[in-house]
């Protein structure tokens, strides 16, 4: 384990302390610290029943569980084994013959402001639907179906139909290049794509079937039987005589009527990708049982969700955020969500203040990436200020996908939520399923910056290189010391790599998550002091160094050697910076910024827009210790502008240094 001490080194101090009012604690779920501090307690003293009972609770079974935790092959935990359900079943049909049926399920906001809406009951009939187009394309339990889709009501539809069969999806987030979809596809081995002509985003008509084509055809893709297209715009584009098909051909004259196939509570419901410290990101593997469970449990605990509330998750259905709290936690617990196509900035940087005002949105559930943004739009033109649109709907807000500041949380606090709405924010990973460490807003006296407390039966701890506990104050590796139902279950095809990954040794077989973290010496609270591993957090998204150096040596006719390493940044968190190494004399001015642009597209293409670094450095060489290893602790150091003060007499040429200090 390499933990660079900086990064869990201990640099803030904050004292602002905000205490729920009276009347929310009175009227949470979880009422207050005393009624928080009943259930860890009850999942200290009996975890299996602790986590039985809530499985019973919160989700139908249609064969009920005997046993609740199998750990007889660690790490490979498994939940409820025997028991079966579904999980679209549990998202739609166990709220028919209740009120719940005719309340509105998802209020769909497209990118122009046109709003549809649809009840449980439409959505179970579409569902249904789409899910009897499968099975006649041949699409059956056990399958991998890729959905490569934009933010709309079919995105949601293609994910529940595919649970509803027992196929398991893996959703590529639209912004993923043709190559980036072509290797997800290759290594999940799925038999269908279903992707939409275009996708509409701040008012621009952006491709997402040419982009399958083009994936397709780069080869290695023979499995896929089927692509399904829905149409998003009028556009025609080129459709594959006997593979493609529009997803309303597919839908007529199918029933909407679709018996749900139960499954076993360990069949995997969905992989996803996400990037991990090598070149090839990881395809996490959720279940059923234990992944629903938890998606469903932490929508009531941690928004301490209400039958009147509108809840709205900002998140694409291409993250783990929008499988856990757009495509399943929202409906397994019944809740009216708010689905929005578009961007926060388009019309114009009121957006999300204007959409809250308009469908009385209750619960609040964003990044601080798009916070900060906003913050600063508002800065520089009073008319997209918050101020501007009656927020007084809102009840809860929360943030995720990186450490929010201080600054940004007081701004959220006061702009945002009048000062009378806590925030969540909530520390989790795809590999977590749900939410781990969080405030609950009944309960949780919040400190801005901090993400407070594990949940109840969540038994994080934060510990050093041999896995014993650090004291209160000093930071460390961040681990989870018990399994929990929603956990990663393997890596898709490698779960030698899910074990080391996960799973280290020297960690006495504690979860690791990656991340550094401190408690507070006076509550125990975490802050998350960012990746110790060669990950980076852009923009709220996960991008591995490593990911992005194989692209860029990918280019081969050019690139000799790369580094990329993260750099503080005011706007998306960290920032992608690349040291390149040409297979050509060192290029300057003009030059060096064409080329540097040249390969800031080849990344695009070959992973995504999100991956392209925003600096490039060239240099003759990397700065190397004798044995050859980059250093980049180095790299890091002049990524940010600082002068090296470390001591360079190990390097083979110190001259590099200035060379690769240059912005081009
Ligand atoms: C990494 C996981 C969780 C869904 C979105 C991102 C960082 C996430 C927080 C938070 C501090 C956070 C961590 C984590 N992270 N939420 N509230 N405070 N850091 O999922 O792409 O799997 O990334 O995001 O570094 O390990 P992901």
């Amino acid at each position: 384990m390499s933990a660079p001490s900086s990064a869990i080194q201990s640099t803030l101090v904050e004292n602002r302390v905000f205490e729920p009012s009276d009347a929310t604690v009175k009227a949470a779920r979880i009422s207050g610290m005393d009624a928080y501090n009943a259930l860890c307690a009850e999942a200290e003293q009996d975890f299996e029943g602790f986590w039985g009972k809530r499985a019973r609770e919160v989700l139908t079974w249609h064969k009920p569980f005997t046993k609740v935790l199998d750990e007889s092959n660690k790490p490979f935990y498994k939940w409820f084994e025997d028991g079966e359900l579904n999980a679209s079943f549990n998202c739609l049909d166990r709220h028919m013959g209740t009120p719940v049926e005719n309340k509105t399920a998802i209020i769909f906001e497209a990118d122009d402001g046109a709003v549809t809406k649809v009840t449980y009951k439409e959505l179970l009939a579409k569902v249904s639907q789409f899910a009897n187009a499968l099975k006649a394309r041949g699409v059956k339990k056990g399958d991998r179906v890729v959905i490569y889709m934009p933010m709309t009501i079919e995105g949601v539809v293609a994910m529940q139909a595919c649970a509803r069969i027992g196929a398991t999806h893996s959703v590529v987030f639209g912004g993923f290049s043709a190559k980036a979809l072509q290797e997800r596809i290759q290594d999940a081995g799925a038999v269908a794509v279903i992707t939409a002509n275009y996708q509409m985003r701040g008012g621009k008509e952006l491709p997402l079937k040419a982009i399958v084509d083009e994936g397709i055809a780069m080869g290695g893709c023979e499995s896929i039987k089927t692509v399904i297209v829905f149409q998003r715009t009028q556009t025609a584009v080129n459709m594959v005589a006997g593979r493609d098909i529009t997803m309303a051909d597919a839908m007529a004259g199918q029933s909407t009527d679709c018996p749900a196939e139960m499954v076993g509570a360990e069949h995997p419901l969905f992989v996803l990708y996400t990037s991990g410290s090598t070149g090839k990101p990881k395809g996490v593997q959720h279940s059923t049982g234990g992944y629903l469970l938890w998606a469903n449990l932490t929508m009531n605990w941690t928004f301490d969700l209400k039958d009147s509330d509108v809840f709205w998750c900002t998140a694409d259905i291409g993250w783990i955020t929008g499988h856990s709290y757009v495509a399943y936690g929202p409906l397994a617990a019944g809740a009216t969500q708010i689905v929005f196509e578009g961007v926060p900035t388009y019309p114009n940087a009121g957006r999300f203040w204007q959409m809250i005002e308009k469908h009385k949105c209750t619960i609040f559930y964003t990044a601080p990436t798009a916070i900060r943004s906003l913050i600063k739009a508002a800065d520089t033109d009073e008319k997209v200020h918050p101020k501007n649109w009656d927020l007084s709907s809102l009840r809860i807000l929360g943030s995720v996908g990186e450490p929010i500041n201080p600054e940004a949380w007081m701004w959220y606090y006061k702009h945002v939520g009048g000062e009378r709405c806590p925030i969540v924010d909530t520390f989790w990973q795809t590999e977590t399923g749900g939410h781990m460490i969080t405030p609950l807003p009944g309960a949780t006296p919040l400190v801005p910056g901090s993400c407070t407390l594990p949940l109840p039966g969540i038994m994080t701890a934060i510990v050093d290189e041999t896995g014993n506990d650090v004291a209160n104050g000093a930071g460390g590796i961040l681990v989870v010391k018990k399994p929990w139902p929603s956990m990663i279950r393997t890596i898709w095809g490698d779960p030698e790599r899910f074990k080391k990954s996960y799973f280290p040794e020297e960690l006495k077989g504690y979860y690791l998550a990656g991340d550094g973290a401190v408690r507070s010496a006076d509550r125990g609270y975490f802050r998350i002091t960012g990746r110790i591993d060669d990950v980076l957090n852009v923009s709220g998204h996960r991008m591995g160094t490593m990911e992005i150096e194989s692209a860029l040596v990918a280019k081969s006719d050019l690139v000799a050697e790369a580094a990329v390493v993260g750099r503080p940044d005011d706007l998306t968190g960290e920032a992608i910076v690349a040291f390149v190494v040409l297979k050509r004399p060192l290029p300057t001015g003009d030059e060096a910024k064409a080329i540097a642009n040249e390969l800031r597209n080849w990344v695009g293409k070959e992973i995504g827009p999100i991956a392209k670094p925003k600096d490039i450095r060239f240099g003759e060489n990397l700065p190397k210790t004798r044995s050859g290893k980059i250093m980049r602790r180095l790299l890091r150091s002049i990524a940010k502008g600082e002068t090296i003060t470390q001591d360079t007499s190990t390097l083979e040429n110190p001259a590099i240094l200035d060379q690769l200090a240059k912005t081009n």
